[in-house]
């Protein structure tokens, strides 16, 4: 195939933050885009859903795409933690199916979307060969999810990212929750104790495209260069976004009695990227900067 040829590329998940971004990095040829939603289906995007067993597997057989990028999966982590079995159908078991039906498509490449969450958090940042040990459902379900979709071939890739965020008027990610409510004057906790590499999503789009056309395989950590911690990430991001730092209150994220453990010293090394697609993780200044100039022309729509 020569490089200009159409390549079929699925993207699952396509209404997301990092789906929707793909849709625009991907959307130039030689790439033929077919997407789908889930409870944001409709207009371009193909329903699927992932919590029903063979659905995503049919779909692949029916499309034979060249490249499957599965942005979408079940991401809320306390819902996984209630949910176990439902987390393992979307982000284990309907990947499975889909690595299954793509073995019979000559070069085809899966790529699965993992996090740091796979880590216990005691020695973060962690490059790829670390050892794993997920303390929550989600970071176990995600676990499986590249082992059954790296086990499956070779060609496999499965990038690992770590709190990701973007302007996303309709979206949830941690900076939007930010923006909303200190926006309207409402207090906002956030964990002293956790830390993580945050990870630009328009950046992270962009890498994603360059590892598919490097062939890159196995595990890629994909994140930003700057290890802080939430309540840091939180302030600084105030402060550039010019909102109320002071109703940002600092706690433990034992304090928050949610139900799934979290991973405290997590955050992803990110040395193999360098070596292939280097320089292109925006820090959380740059970022956040970024997030500012969309969060404007936002307005003046
Ligand atoms: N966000 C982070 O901080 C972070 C950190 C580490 C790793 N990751 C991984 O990176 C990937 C992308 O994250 P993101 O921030 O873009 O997530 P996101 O915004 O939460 O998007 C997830 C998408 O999954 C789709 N989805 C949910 N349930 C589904 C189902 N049953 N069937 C089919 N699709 C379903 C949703 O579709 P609808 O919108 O149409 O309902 C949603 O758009 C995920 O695999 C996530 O685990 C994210």
């Amino acid at each position: 195939m020569s490089a200009l040829s159409p390549r079929k590329v699925l993207i699952i998940g396509a209404a997301g933050q990092l789906g929707r971004l793909c849709l625009k990095t991907f959307s130039y040829a030689p790439y033929q885009i077919t997407a789908t939603g889930f409870s944001r289906s409709g207009r371009d995007l193909i329903h699927l859903d992932l919590s029903k067993e063979g659905k995503a597997g049919e779909m692949v057989s029916r499309l034979r795409p060249d490249i499957t990028l599965l942005c979408g999966g079940m991401t809320d982590v306390e819902g996984c933690e209630s949910s176990r079995e439902k987390a393992f159908q979307i982000n284990v078991q309907s990947p499975m199916d889909i690595v299954r039906e793509m073995k019979n498509i000559s070069s085809s490449k899966f790529v699965y979307l993992s996090t740091d969450y796979v880590f216990d958090g005691n020695a973060g940042p962690y490059d790829e060969l670390a050892e794993t040990g997920p303390l929550n459902v989600y970071g176990a379900s995600k676990l499986a999810g590249e082992k059954a979709v790296l086990e499956a071939s070779d060609r496999n890739l499965v990038v690992r990212t770590t709190t990701v965020y973007s302007f996303q008027p309709d979206g949830n990610n941690f900076m939007m929750q930010l923006l909303k409510r200190l926006s309207q004057g409402e207090k906002m906790r956030v964990p002293i104790d956790q830390w993580a590499t945050p990870t630009y999503a328009p950046d992270l789009a962009l890498v994603l495209k360059k590892l598919v056309e490097a062939d890159a395989r196995g595990i890629v950590n994909v994140a930003g260069p700057d290890f802080i911690s939430r309540l840091n990430f939180a302030k600084t991001s105030a402060r550039i976004l010019n909102l109320d730092e002071g109703l940002i209150e600092g706690l433990l994220t034992a304090e928050l009695k949610q139900k799934a453990k979290r991973p405290l010293k997590a955050g992803l090394r990110t040395s193999l990227l360098e070596r292939t697609a280097g320089g292109l993780m925006r820090g959380i200044e740059a970022g956040i900067s970024d997030f500012k100039s969309h969060l404007a022309q936002h307005a003046l729509k």
